[in-house]
């Protein structure tokens, strides 16, 4: 039996019914096309499907929609602001951190949650908190720059995405 549920997605109210058993990764894709949102191994170890639940980052497989009810949601498609990519896209974009783009959105993801409360995140601790998140193309290298240099974007105030998401 569906269950209504009401929340913000990328700052629009969003009122509908859903089954029990959908995933939250489900509910983004399939009922809001939000495909931005990747599934990658649905067991919570790959990280492709990160979102920001209320301001963090959580694995979006890893949680059913009917739990997100009253929750503020942002996926990667909620950062650009007026097609102006969010500093941490555009630091990805400068810094190569991709190749074949499939772990892009959780990564951006993953690390604008980090520096949203570590805004001075060393290297070491930029690898450690994106451990959750695994790359097959790129060797982590570029991923790493990117994330520091979106960092220092972000602490410039460079789009006001990242100061609705604080
Ligand atoms: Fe969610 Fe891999 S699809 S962690
Ligand atoms: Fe291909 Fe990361 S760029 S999986």
């Amino acid at each position: 039996m569906a269950i209504s549920i009401s929340l913000t997605v990328n700052g629009a109210p969003v009122t509908t019914e859903v089954e029990p058993h959908i995933l939250l990764v489900q509910f983004l894709r399939d009922q809001l096309r939000l495909t931005g949102t990747h599934i990658g191994c649905d067991t919570a170890q790959c990280g492709a499907c990160t979102v920001h639940l209320n301001g963090r980052a959580i694995k979006s497989c890893n949680m059913l929609a009917v739990q997100a009810d009253g929750a503020d949601v942002t996926t990667i498609e909620g950062l650009a602001v007026n097609g102006e990519l969010h500093p941490m896209q555009a630091a990805f974009r400068n810094c190569h951190g991709l190749q074949c783009g499939f772990c892009t959105p959780g990564m951006v993801m993953s690390a604008t949650a980090l520096v949203q409360t570590h805004p001075d995140a060393t290297e070491a601790d930029v690898r450690q908190h994106l451990d959750g998140n695994l790359c097959r193309c790129t060797g982590y290298h570029n991923i790493v720059k990117a994330v520091l240099e979106g960092a220092a974007g972000m602490k410039s105030g460079a789009n006001a995405t990242a100061k609705a998401i604080a």
